[in-house]
């Protein structure tokens, strides 16, 4: 049988126990597994105050009380170390996630085009003889494409480059020679330019053809410009790309815009002139049309024709990736295929 004394000094000594206890616990489930037997229905507690029948009226609250005042403070010292263990386990957890931004990827990821590697390497070659470079709309007035261009409005050679017009009336610019014009207005002779990139044709497609492709436009405007300039030039252009001394040759050509307007063509590359499937046993592959300006184009640009002369070339960007890679079909640039790209 349990007197007053007794129960309360069993109480005093649970609180003691339970308290060296929990500075003992180490994980959440000992913890509640600890809480369960000192607060829960079949606890401790409740086990010492089974014995309050025995007492007196008074005795009985004030066990009562004190049983309370017990339960509060190890209620409380039970929340705050579920708190640390708690934070404990977040810690650890987090150590184990560690993520070493710093470290360097296994395989790469993303690389650059083809297109614009090829790019920068001619943009690099044409700098270095004192080229600038240039930028032009890809929306276009008819003037800028055709118009100031010496195309006149029914000229058939606008029939030579198919066009995509927007409702507006603008379109899509068909050569890189759009920017020829806006070049004069802006820069004062000389001048040397390029002018790389995207230009677009209503075009069936096939492995040669693409709506949508790459030009590289090169302008020079000096006194005296000739045709041996613009030879020089193609030439010291081609042997920097292609590493070997190049062969060219000029074939007549038109376009409104150059007079004379000309066809450069180089040797082959891979049989020497001598024949093969890429030139296809012509010994000459067509490389860039080009010529001299004409003077009308020079006047559109507010130039004078009797003190400025100038050439203009348009290099196929698309057509010489191709050839540096063997590539055999144009469609390949713009079709997003990872497993093409990934080669370069
Ligand atoms: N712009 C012409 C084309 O795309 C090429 C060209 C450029 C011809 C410069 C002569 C001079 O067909």
């Amino acid at each position: 049988m349990q007197n007053y004394s007794s129960i309360k000094e069993s109480l005093q000594l649970l609180e003691k126990q339970v308290n060296e206890q929990l500075k003992e616990v180490q994980t959440l489930e000992i913890l509640k597994e600890l809480y369960q037997n000192t607060l829960g229905k079949k606890g401790k507690i409740t086990e010492i105050l089974k014995h309050l029948k025995d007492l007196s009226p008074e005795e009985k609250k004030e066990i009562g009380m004190l049983a309370n005042e017990l339960k509060d403070i190890l209620s409380q010292s039970f929340k705050e170390k579920q708190k640390e263990l708690e934070q404990k386990q977040i810690q650890e957890k987090l150590s184990k996630e560690f993520f070493d931004i710093l470290r360097p990827l296994r395989k790469r990821v993303g690389r650059i085009h083809p297109l614009s590697q090829i790019q920068y390497e001619v943009e690099d070659i044409f700098i270095n003889m004192g080229f600038q470079i240039m930028d032009g709309p890809e929306v276009e007035l008819d003037e800028y494409n055709f118009g100031k261009l010496n195309f006149t409005d029914d000229h058939p050679a606008r029939d030579m480059q198919d066009t995509f017009w927007t409702e507006e009336g603008f379109l899509l610019r068909t050569h890189t020679s759009s920017v020829q014009v806006r070049a004069m207005e802006i820069l004062k002779p000389p001048f040397k330019i390029i002018v790389p990139g995207r230009v677009f044709r209503y075009e069936e497609t096939d492995a040669s053809h693409e709506n949508t492709f790459y030009q590289l436009e090169g302008m020079m405007v000096d006194k005296n410009v000739s045709t041996a300039h613009l030879i020089y030039i193609m030439k010291t252009f081609l042997s920097t790309f292609f590493e070997k001394d190049v062969t060219v040759r000029l074939r007549p050509g038109y376009f409104p815009f150059v007079e004379p307007g000309f066809e450069l063509d180089i040797q082959c590359l891979i049989c020497a002139g001598k024949g093969c499937q890429v030139c296809k046993y012509s010994g000459w592959v067509e490389l860039l049309p080009c010529g001299l300006i004409h003077p009308n184009v020079l006047k559109a640009g507010n130039i004078d024709p009797e003190k400025w002369t100038g050439f203009a070339f348009g290099m196929g960007l698309s057509r010489l990736v191709m050839m540096r890679h063997s590539i055999e079909d144009i469609r390949h640039f713009l079709s997003g295929n990872i497993r093409f790209l990934e080669q370069f």
